[in-house]
C-alpha cells in the first residue's frame, strides 16, 4: 500500500503569455480550477499507476474542499485519513507561461493543520511505501519518517518546496527526490563536498547510506545511491504545463517500488509518467493513466 501524508490543495490557475516580473501586470487569456497540492497530486499519480493508496491530511469546511477532493475520490484513493479543519482549503496561485513554466505561491489553510498525532490515521505497516513533501508542518513530515522506519515502511520525502529547516532531515528518507534547484540549495546547506552535482549526490548518498533523486526536468533523472550513480532519460516532448510533473514523477516512483521494480526501471516509468504530465494542463487532470506511460515506454 501507499500512504501519503500531505497536502490537498486547490488550484487557481491562469495562463498567461509570458510571467510577469516583480511589480509588473500581464493579462491572462484564460483561467480554470483543479484539485492540486503535493500530496494530492502525488497519491492520485500513485492510484494511476495501479497502487492502492491512502491520504492523510486536511481540508477546510469550505466551498472549496470537495473539488479540491473530486479527483482522488474518481481515482478511489482511500480519503478516511483526510481530516477537516477550521481554516480554509489550501489554496495554490498558479500563473502558467506559453513556454509551459509557471510560478506558485501557496496559501497551505488546513494542511498546516496535519500534526504527528494524525500518523494514527495512516495504519502504517511493514512494505508499505510513504510519500512525504514539504506542504505541511515538517515536524509531522519528521514523525512519519520516524514512524516509516520504526515499522519497517520504506519512505520517499519529496524535498518540495525547498525549507532549509528540512534539511537536518533528508538523511532519514530511504529515497529523497530532489529538483536541481533544490538539491543544489540543500547542497549547501549539508555544506556537500564534490566539485559538481553528481559528486554531490554520491556524498549525500555515502554520508546517510539512502539514495537521492535529482530531477531535470527535459534532461531526465539522476540517482545516487551508496553503491552506484544512474543515469535515465525523459521522454522527448514540448511541454505545455509543467505543474504536477514533479508530483507525478514521485507518485510513479513509489507505486514502482511498492509493486517491486528495481531501482532503474522504477526510475525510468516515474520520469515517462512526468513527462507525459507536462502534455495537458492543470496538476492532476494532466496525471497519465499506467497504460499511457507504458505504451510510450515501450516506443521510445
Ligand atoms: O507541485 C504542484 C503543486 O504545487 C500544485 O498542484 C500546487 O497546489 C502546489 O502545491
Amino acid at each position: 500500500m501507499i500512504i501519503v501524508v500531505g497536502s490537498i490543495n486547490l488550484d487557481l490557475i491562469a495562463n498567461v503569455d509570458r510571467l510577469p516580473e516583480p511589480g509588473e501586470t500581464v493579462r491572462g487569456s484564460s483561467f480554470t480550477t483543479a484539485p492540486g497540492g503535493k500530496g494530492a497530486n502525488q497519491a492520485l499519480a500513485a492510484a494511476r499507476a495501479g497502487a492502492p493508496v491512502r491520504l492523510v491530511g486536511a481540508v477546510g469546511k469550505d466551498s472549496f474542499a470537495a473539488e479540491a477532493l473530486a479527483l482522488l475520490r474518481a481515482g478511489n484513493v482511500d480519503l478516511s485519513g483526510v481530516g477537516e479543519s477550521f481554516a480554509s482549503t489550501g489554496t495554490a496561485l498558479i500563473l502558467v507561461g506559453a513556454d509551459g513554466e509557471n510560478v506558485i505561491a501557496v496559501v497551505p489553510g488546513a494542511n498546516d493543520s496535519v500534526v504527528p498525532g494524525d500518523l494514527a490515521k495512516a495504519f502504517l505497516k511493514r512494505g508499505d511505501v510513504v510519500l512525504l513533501q514539504h506542504e505541511i508542518p515538517l515536524q509531522t513530515v519528521e514523525a512519519t519518517l520516524d514512524a516509516a522506519r520504526a515499522v519497517g515502511a520504506v519512505s520517499v520525502l519529496n524535498t518540495a518546496p525547498f525549507r532549509v529547516e528540512a534539511a537536518g532531515f533528508l538523511g532519514k528518507a530511504d529515497y529523497a527526490v530532489a529538483n536541481e534547484t533544490e538539491f543544489d540549495l540543500y547542497g549547501e546547506a549539508l555544506s556537500l563536498s564534490g566539485r559538481d552535482r553528481p559528486a554531490r549526490m554520491l556524498d549525500f548518498a555515502a554520508r546517510t547510506g539512502r539514495t537521492v533523486v535529482v530531477t531535470l526536468g527535459g534532461d531526465g533523472v539522476l540517482a545516487a545511491t551508496p553503491e552506484q550513480f544512474l543515469t535515465v532519460p525523459a521522454l522527448r516532448i514540448i511541454p505545455v504545463d509543467t505543474v504536477g510533473a514533479g508530483d507525478t514523477f514521485c507518485g510513479y516512483f513509489g507505486a514502482g517500488l511498492s509493486s517491486g521494480l528495481p531501482l532503474e526501471q522504477a526510475l525510468a516509468r516515474a520520469a515517462a509518467a512526468g513527462s507525459l504530465a507536462c502534455l495537458k494542463p492543470g496538476a492532476q487532470p494532466a496525471i497519465p493513466l499506467a497504460k499511457d506511460v507504458d505504451a510510450a515506454l515501450a516506443v521510445r
